[in-house]
């Protein structure tokens, strides 16, 4: 008898079908018993999860893979009862090879305490014609590198048993077009494996044990979990199968013995009821079966039979004892008698393999001993083949670095499965080592790949690689120092990229000493060394300046080690570098990981502020230094050009009146400015009708003098000057001393952003309305309104609020109004301050204002004149009282009334 073993398995199929959708609607949160460790996949299923008949939950494939299409079978020979998980499927029409990536759970190691944990994984391949062409397709099976099995026409699932190394912690299951249809899947099984197979030597790394068939004898149910604890599948397979001479032997409830030492193997009681017997004692039970090509010519087998004695009307006496041979010829159990007592199973696995051909057919029988009184009997098979796998698996740091690097860029290569092995699959832009362990990556080239962002920290685990390609692509941002750790690297070409900053030193040694092959020709701003003299769009700024002096210890400290400073930004460089102060401080003026970034704000944990760009959040450094930390939302990140270059010179702008920028995060979409805290808050918080904690009238002219001398500072002491485009109240901070700072200063955005977006252009109310131009005189218009806001109390505008005037309200129109029909500074100062203010000040103050908001922009004063007043100002109060006398006021400055700025 010639068995079709992959017809037995769709017959199986078909009952598994009609047994299977009786569909209970199991809401399972925990898995069921014995299911733990499972991993089920419903390959191609649109919703998150599928519950099969029996509980066990089927997962989606959705986030697990990016390749391949989600398909719906048709119908199967006119019978669509499959069960649920069965009726999607994921096929391939892309790619020579698509590969899942499973990745398992350590927790079965660690449990049994082995480094080596087995594992039966199981592919199901339900056709269903669901691509209406009725015709199945062939494909290879891989698993990891090596070829698993050639999925032909009517096979409906391909099993396995394989080991894991320690430091494996996924499985790659490939599918591999062969050009003879499109490779699909419908389900992916995985089950840890810890049963003893009685002798038969468990695969090694190299090879694994693939199953031919595994059979209920003589019954009518596929079984699997939960009849089989460990979720083997059991097909059904007839008796004729082993003859004609046969006949089925069946008990019904009886239980045989199910306790751990008489059943290891934890058969399942429903394989062990039936049996098939043959009807005359000089008769063997005989299997045959020719090896198809899968892919080799060579097998070696392994098999177990189980046996159970279930026949009842035993007699006294009588006895069944057989003996297996193989190929007619060789008593497998020569010394050993397989005598059955009843109801005890019993199994025997063969303790070598068998070698057998190609295309020659093999038999295996049972036969009846010499002294048995009854003919054979056998109640369950399980047919194994040793597959070689001896394709190693690349070393697994190099397959994590590399994983990462794929999903980091979005690289569009056919990427799949283990990158080096097999070779004919291996990585485009890769080259491995022929190592027979572990291969490595040797070398990486991804030139003209359309990369983008900056060169992933990934890359530094590829600890093997020599030979470093990322020539022309977009690739923005400084070069790491870490590509300089590369110990083994020889040749990094960086060429025909949007790098900036300047190339690290340790790399820098390593080409000059000629153990690197450097080329980073086509970065327009990248520089070889200090200074960076490229002169275009960067803002080459001339840093120190009178209060960064005081400010800066080390420039203090530079002072009285007598070093002499010039004011230029090179000399400030060189004695950053020249002074342990100065290196600490750079140290901390960095970049920022986003994981770093994560750190510090405890998962974003504390909210202090939320601002157009995104919001701000409280966070500790390392040192327990507070910091406030502005993410930058993804729709703002647009708006900011160049986003790095610039931070990096704002970085090393110091000024007792400027928000030191400590830090930034620029890792893709993720951006952060990482600056000082200010724990008193901003200005607009202060001025708040409902902020009953009103400002001194010492403290607003102490906010007054600070916040000119910051702008002034931008103004003048920087070298071309930096505008800051979006003075508010919301923008001056407020230390614990309640002296202030200007932020968010000195990011360029897009032109064309600016148009369109308040953000950009600045706020209503503090951008001159008539004049789009960015520029000093814009800012000192801002300017202008807070010191109004900071006098009045009143808000630079009030949309839609009829109190005061028809329609909108305006400082401007409002300050104007009070001083040509009352003249009255105290109906123009805040009314919360209660009369405890200067009048001369006031009006000097109301006078600058107003300066400061002419229309002609060229006509506006300096920042450098309003610091200057303002100072006088608060020196006036600190030596004198409040004095009553007004002062006349000219009405030259306040002749631009008829032109007063329309609200927006
Ligand atoms: C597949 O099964 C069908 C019937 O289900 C049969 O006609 C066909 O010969 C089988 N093909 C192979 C290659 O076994
Ligand atoms: C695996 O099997 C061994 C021997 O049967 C047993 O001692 C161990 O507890 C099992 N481990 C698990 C995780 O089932
Ligand atoms: C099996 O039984 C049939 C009759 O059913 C008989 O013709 C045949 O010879 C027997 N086969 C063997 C191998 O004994
Ligand atoms: C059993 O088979 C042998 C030979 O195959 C035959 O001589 C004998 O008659 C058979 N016995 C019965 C009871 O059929
Ligand atoms: C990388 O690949 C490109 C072609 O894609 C080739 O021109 C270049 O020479 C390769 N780089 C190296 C270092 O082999
Ligand atoms: C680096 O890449 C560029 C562009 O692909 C190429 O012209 C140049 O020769 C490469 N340099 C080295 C050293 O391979």
């Amino acid at each position: 008898m010639v068995v079709e073993w992959s017809l037995v398995s769709v017959v199986s199929l078909c009952l598994l079908a009609i047994i299977g959708f009786h569909c209970c609607c199991l809401h399972a949160d925990q898995p069921p018993k014995g299911s733990e460790g499972f991993i089920n996949i419903d390959c191609g299923l649109a919703q998150d999860t599928t519950i099969t008949s029996h509980g066990l939950v089927y997962k989606s494939d959705k986030d697990m893979i990016k390749s391949g299409m989600s398909k719906q079978i048709l119908a199967y020979d006119g019978n669509n009862n499959w069960d649920l998980q069965y009726w999607t499927l994921r096929s391939f029409p892309n790619g020579t090879r698509n590969c899942y990536h499973l990745e398992v759970d350590s927790a079965p190691r660690s449990q049994n305490n082995n480094s080596n944990t087995k594992y039966l994984i199981r592919g199901y391949f339900v056709y269903g014609n669901y691509d209406g062409l009725n015709f199945a397709p062939t494909f290879d099976l891989y698993l990891g590198p090596n070829l698993w099995a050639r999925r032909r026409m009517n096979t409906t699932y391909i099993e396995a048993i394989t080991l894991l190394y320690p430091s494996q912690d996924y499985f790659d299951v490939c599918f591999v077009n062969i050009n003879s249809g499109v490779p699909y899947i419908s389900s992916l099984e995985l089950r840890p494996f810890n049963i003893s197979l009685h002798g038969i030597p468990y695969p090694t790394h190299s090879q694994h044990l693939q199953i031919l068939g595994r059979y209920n004898v003589g019954g009518t149910q596929m079984i699997k979990y939960p009849e089989d604890v460990n979720d083997r599948q059991w097909d059904t397979i007839d008796c004729s199968t082993f003859g004609y001479n046969t006949s089925l032997l069946s008990i019904d409830e009886a239980e045989t013995d199910n306790n751990d030492d008489s059943n290891p193997y934890k058969l399942p009681q429903s394989m062990l009821r039936t049996a098939c017997e043959s009807t005359n004692l000089s008769i063997p039970l005989a299997l045959q079966w020719t090896p198809s090509d899968q892919g080799s010519l060579r097998y070696y087998f392994y098999f177990c039979f189980h046996f159970a004695e279930i026949e009842k009307k035993l007699k006294a006496g009588q006895f069944r004892e057989m003996s297996i041979v193989f190929n007619d010829v060789h008593t497998i159990t020569n010394s050993i008698k397989l005598q059955l007592p009843y109801l005890k199973p019993l199994s025997f696995c063969s303790k070598e393999s068998y070698e057998v051909l190609l295309n020659q057919p093999i038999k295996l029988s049972v036969s009846a001993t010499s002294s048995s009184t009854l003919p054979p009997i056998l109640n369950g098979i399980e047919i194994f083949y040793i597959r070689d796998a001896s394709n190693p698996l690349t070393f697994f740091e190099d397959v994590k670095a590399m994983r990462k690097i794929k999903e980091e860029y979005k690289v569009s290569k056919n990427w799949e499965g283990d990158p080096c092995q097999p070779v004919e699959f291996s990585w485009e832009g890769l080259n491995c080592s022929n190592d027979h362990t572990w291969p490595r990556i040797i070398s990486l080239n991804l030139s003209s790949s359309n990369l983008t962002g900056h060169i992933v920290s990934s890359i530094s685990n590829l600890t093997a690689i020599n030979t470093l390609d990322l020539s022309k692509n977009e690739l923005e941002g400084e070069v790491p120092e870490f590509l300089a750790l590369l110990p083994k690297l020889q040749l990094l070409n960086l060429s025909g990229n949007k790098l900036n900053g300047v190339l690290p030193d340790n790399l820098l040694n390593k080409y000059k000493n000629g153990s690197l092959v450097l080329s980073v020709e086509g970065n327009e701003e990248l520089c070889w060394s200090q200074p960076c003299n490229h002169k275009k769009k960067k803002l080459p700024i001339s840093i120190p300046i009178l209060c960064s002096v005081i400010v800066a210890p080390i420039l203090v400290l530079a002072i009285l080690l007598g070093l002499k400073i010039t004011y230029t930004r090179k000399s400030k460089e060189k004695s950053l570098e020249s002074s342990h102060e100065g290196e600490s401080l750079k140290m901390k003026n960095r970049h920022y990981s986003y994981l770093e970034v994560l750190s510090i704000t405890d998962n974003f944990g504390v909210v202090i502020g939320e601002g157009g760009f995104g919001k701000v959040y409280l966070g500790t450094l390392k040192d327990k230094t507070q910091v406030a930390v502005k993410v930058l939302s993804p729709s703002s990140q647009q708006g900011y050009k160049q986003f790095r270059a610039e931070i990096q010179l704002l970085i090393v702008v110091h000024h007792c009146n400027l928000v030191t920028l400590l830090g930034y995060c620029d890792e893709g979409n993720h951006k952060a400015l990482i600056y000082e805290y200010m724990p008193n808050g901003n200005l607009q918080q202060h001025l708040l009708d409902t902020n009953t904690n009103t400002l001194s009238w010492m403290q607003r002219l102490q906010i007054a003098v600070d916040a000119a001398h910051g702008l002034e500072y931008l103004h003048n002491g920087c070298k071309p000057p930096i505008i800051h485009r979006d003075l508010k109240p919301a923008n001056i901070l407020l230390d614990n001393t309640m002296h202030a700072k200007i932020a968010d200063f000195g990011l360029s955005r897009t032109d064309d952003q600016s148009h369109f977006s308040t953000h950009f252009a600045g706020t209503p109310g503090y951008f001159d309305p008539r004049n789009q131009n960015v520029n000093k005189q814009s800012d000192v218009y801002s300017f202008g309104i807070i010191l109004l806001e900071l006098i009045t109390g009143k808000p630079a505008i009030k949309r839609g609020s009829s109190s005061m005037f028809e329609g909108n309200f305006h400082i401007l129109n409002w300050v104007e109004s009070m001083i040509k029909n009352t003249g009255d500074i105290e109906k123009i100062v805040d009314s919360k301050l209660g009369g405890e203010f200067n009048q001369n000040s006031a009006w000097k103050i109301v006078e600058l204002g107003m300066s400061c908001t002419q229309p002609t922009a060229l006509k506006r004063p300096d920042m450098r004149h309003v610091f200057g007043e303002l100072k006088e100002c608060l020196a006036v109060h600190q030596n004198t009282t409040t004095t009553t006398e007004t002062r006349i006021i000219s009405t030259r400055v306040l002749s631009h009334s008829e032109i007063a700025p329309s609200p927006r």
